[in-house]
């Protein structure tokens, strides 16, 4: 089996052998961009390029980028704890095409990494396209969805539409966007799961998410073509390392296996994997692994709890995994400090 840091490595090398420069993932608090509390996505530190305010040595990137989403438009917090694979903190691997390469190659790199490399089912992918807006005024990416079925050899029944809400990618309120293809793997016993794709069920999730770069939304709401037409794609490494694991959960793969085994050993507790109804024991395991890693990589990365903004929602989160420690675990002296260790020795 693969590890989380092998997976990693191979993404990075993957892209690095197709000429793209492998670059540090930029720290979870965005220090130069009041729009942000936190860093949401690997395109964060590349926002300059797409605004055409910035420029690099390189016209291509790879990297895993450190992300927490807790605030603004990409808000996973409800999720965690209840499910097996939303989480504050995770980390996004990503490529990125600078005015370089288009649709065609974004799509047809993924494909061969997904399929050829990682040796993913191909009959078990569904990708999707942006099947457009009116009230925006913006065409359905036919170019997308023909792409997918010209470039690669994916079952063309399992090419479907998506709405804005998943087929149209925006950093935040204001800034760069435009129309994705999401790439997503039914890991039903029996293939069934078309009717699952978008519709928040662990069976079928979306592990990656290709977006092509186009428009710049203003505080207005008005969207304005780029200079340029870039590539931004993200991966969530807990959900690929659970798919390549074998895992139907993300926190039963090595990436949490130390952290749940801690909180075992602190609890005297058992982490079983359930969720839904009467699974308050192991949803307090997956808060607190899950907020541990938050509080963690927020506050080395120069974040502070306190009493407004950014500082605020980590009190929340430190309070809500106080609260989930106590109610649920039994945990009623301070514990959260001692699970930093198992979080440094993962990561
Ligand atoms: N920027 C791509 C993503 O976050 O899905």
């Amino acid at each position: 089996m693969k590890t989380c840091d092998q997976i990693r490595r191979e993404f990075i090398e993957f892209f690095e052998g197709k000429d793209h420069t492998a670059v540090s993932s930029a720290p979870v608090v965005p220090m130069d961009d009041p729009t942000l509390m936190f860093t949401n996505a690997g395109m964060n530190q590349f926002k300059d390029i797409f605004l055409g305010t910035g420029s690099r040595s390189f016209c291509r990137a790879v990297d895993s980028q450190k992300c927490i989403r807790v605030s603004g438009k990409h808000n996973d917090l409800e999720e965690v704890g209840r499910d097996t694979y939303h989480h504050t903190f995770f980390e996004m691997l990503g490529n990125w095409s600078f005015g370089d390469y288009f649709k065609r190659e974004a799509i047809a790199r993924a494909w061969e990494l997904l399929t050829e490399v990682w040796g993913l089912p191909k009959d078990r992918m569904y990708a999707t396209a942006f099947e457009g807006s009116k009230k925006e005024g913006l065409e359905p990416d036919d170019e997308a969805s023909e792409l997918w079925k010209g470039v690669t050899d994916i079952d063309p029944s399992h090419v479907l539409w998506g709405g804005k809400e998943d087929n149209f990618w925006e950093m935040g309120a204001i800034g760069p966007c435009g129309p994705c293809s999401e790439i997503h793997i039914d890991l039903t016993p029996d293939g069934s799961g078309r009717d699952l794709v978008n519709a928040g069920d662990p069976r079928v999730i979306e592990v990656w998410n290709l977006v092509f770069m186009q428009y710049n939304r203003d505080e207005s709401g008005k969207l304005t073509p780029l200079s340029a037409k870039h590539i931004d794609t993200g991966m969530g490494l807990e959900r690929i390392v659970a798919v390549l694991q074998g895992k139907y959960s993300n926190y039963d793969t090595d990436l949490f296996a130390p952290l749940m085994d801690h909180i075992a050993e602190l609890t005297g507790k058992k982490y079983r994997g359930k969720v839904g109804k009467g699974a308050e024991i192991d949803n307090g395991f997956r808060v607190v692994a899950d907020h541990a890693r938050m509080l963690a990589f927020a506050i080395a990365d120069g974040a502070k709890p306190s009493n407004d903004g950014r500082g605020y929602v980590l009190r929340r989160i430190l309070r809500r995994a106080a609260r989930f420690g106590r109610q649920h675990l039994d945990l009623h002296e301070p514990f959260i400090y001692e699970l930093v260790p198992s979080v440094a020795e993962t990561m």
